[in-house]
């Protein structure tokens, strides 16, 4: 049964609601009508909800100390949004610091990250004064004390530390040593070479830790642990080698709600717990307290924005499924396929007083895989025309959305006090042919494809 009411509450954003056509609303717009101007797939992001989260993450955690995590949706007028209610903007490889710099962020209040920096990517962020630079390996160390050097600097350097805390499910785990990626492994005595190194460089500035334990991450345990393990690390540094950094950089991780399962602990609590931990540690250490930061993106983007699909096809066979396919797919949410992620769906564009039957909502895409939802339901008289929305799809979707089977990527829109604010045009046809370089003159086999006209 859909019709009109409220708010639809937790997983949709806090300005989603039903007008009395029973049409979706986000902050005020009906859907319809944005469906119609800007059309579909669309994403639609409640600038409200997006704000209040900024705000309630800076209340939390305290000014100047939450960074938001540019990859979970690294478009510009976001980045404009967070850093306009005071977040600082993590950025992981130099594509992402040039659409923050484009945005207008203070480079001062830029984290760089990333697990294999190039030469020009480090030369880019001295150049414009980045405010933190997150080591990652030893190499890095390396090239960026040179490029320091050069430049006549120091940088402002982080030590990520690879804690042996993985929080890759609802628990955490610690492990014994940590066949990571990224950073510097605690365990095996890296992370304590990378200080020794820090320190001896001319060109680098130790300024703090870093430490990210994994994605999604609904409860406090892991992030009390990692801090934990940093404050320990910290105060063992402070003692065998006189060292006293300012920054203890948590990471993000931050879970969300997805569905009815799903219950992230509010910021406001996590925040309490991990800084209390923090400072008692450190006291307990003879440390004055570290400024806490944390990274939080998905929990920041994720659940301000739906996006909304036109149905075009569905298909019920009797004893199996209901398929309902859509114009958009994994190209423009490559979750569902990639992790398995859920999204729940609902009918937007009108009210239905049939009842809700199971449906496998699937994307246009020539890929079996192109599933945006299995065990997702929607009203059993759900039709070709009929828009249907996806909730929280704000992180790594847009980020993640590719031209497969070469479908240009949809558009997004930002509505804020019912003033819709489009924020990416819709590719067009032409955008996605456009690095294309046919070869001039005849194929390069020479061989039976005869000569072009
Ligand atoms: C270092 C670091 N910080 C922050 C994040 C953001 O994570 P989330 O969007 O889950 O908060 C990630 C995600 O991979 C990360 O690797």
């Amino acid at each position: 049964m859909t019709g009109p009411g409220g708010p639809l509450g937790p997983p949709w954003a806090a300005g989603v609601a039903r007008d009395e056509r029973g049409v979706l609303t986000v902050g005020g717009v009906a859907v319809d009508a944005l469906a119609d101007t800007h059309g579909t797939p669309l994403y639609v992001v409640d600038g409200a909800d997006l704000r209040a989260r900024c705000r309630a993450a800076v209340a939390a955690f305290g000014r100047d100390r939450v960074i938001y995590a540019a990859k979970a949706w690294p478009t510009t007028a976001v980045l404009q949004v967070v850093a306009a209610e005071g977040l600082l903007v993590d950025v992981a490889s130099g594509g992402e610091l040039h659409t923050a710099l484009h945005a207008g962020v203070d480079p001062a209040r830029l984290v760089l990250h990333g697990n294999n920096k190039s030469t020009a990517e480090l030369d880019r962020a001295l150049e414009v004064g980045v405010g933190r630079i997150v080591v990652d390996a030893f190499e890095e160390l390396e090239r960026l004390d040179a490029l320091a050097v050069a430049r006549g600097v120091r940088a402002p350097v982080l030590l990520r530390i690879t804690p042996g805390i993985d929080a890759h499910t609802h628990e955490y785990v610690r492990t014994g040593h940590d066949d990571a990626k990224f950073g510097f492994t605690l365990s095996l005595g890296l992370a304590d070479e990378a200080l020794r190194r820090t320190l001896a460089a001319d060109g680098l500035e130790l300024v703090g830790v870093h430490a990210h334990v994994g994605s999604q991450v609904l409860g406090t345990d892991a992030f009390v642990a990692n801090a934990e393990v940093l404050v320990d690390l910290l105060g063992r540094w402070h003692t065998e080698h006189g060292v006293t950094v300012t920054d203890l950089d948590l990471g993000g991780g931050m879970g969300i709600a997805y569905g009815p399962g799903d219950d992230p602990v509010d910021v406001a609590t996590l925040a309490e717990k991990v800084l209390a931990t923090v400072d008692a540690r450190a006291a307990a250490h003879g440390l004055p307290a570290p400024r806490v930061l944390v990274e939080p993106g998905r929990a920041i983007v994720g659940p301000s924005t739906l996006t909304l699909y036109r149905v075009g096809v569905v298909k019920d066979l009797p004893g199996l499924s209901r398929w309902v396919a859509v114009d958009g797919g994994m190209s423009d949410n490559l979750r569902p396929a990639l992790y398995g992620a859920v999204h729940p769906a609902v009918l937007a564009g009108r009210s239905s007083d049939h009842g809700d039957g199971p449906v496998m909502l699937v994307g246009k895409h020539c890929e079996s895989g192109d599933v945006l939802g299995d065990g997702l339901t929607l009203p059993v008289d759900v039709t070709a025309g009929d828009l249907v929305a996806t909730a929280a799809t704000g992180a790594y979707t847009e980020a993640m959305a590719s031209n497969y089977n070469r479908l240009p990527r949809p558009a997004a829109v930002l509505v804020e006090h019912g003033v819709v604010h489009p924020i990416v045009r819709r590719e067009t046809l032409d955008d996605v042919l456009d690095r294309d370089l046919p070869l001039d003159g005849p194929p390069l086999d020479g061989g039976g494809a005869g000569t072009p006209p």
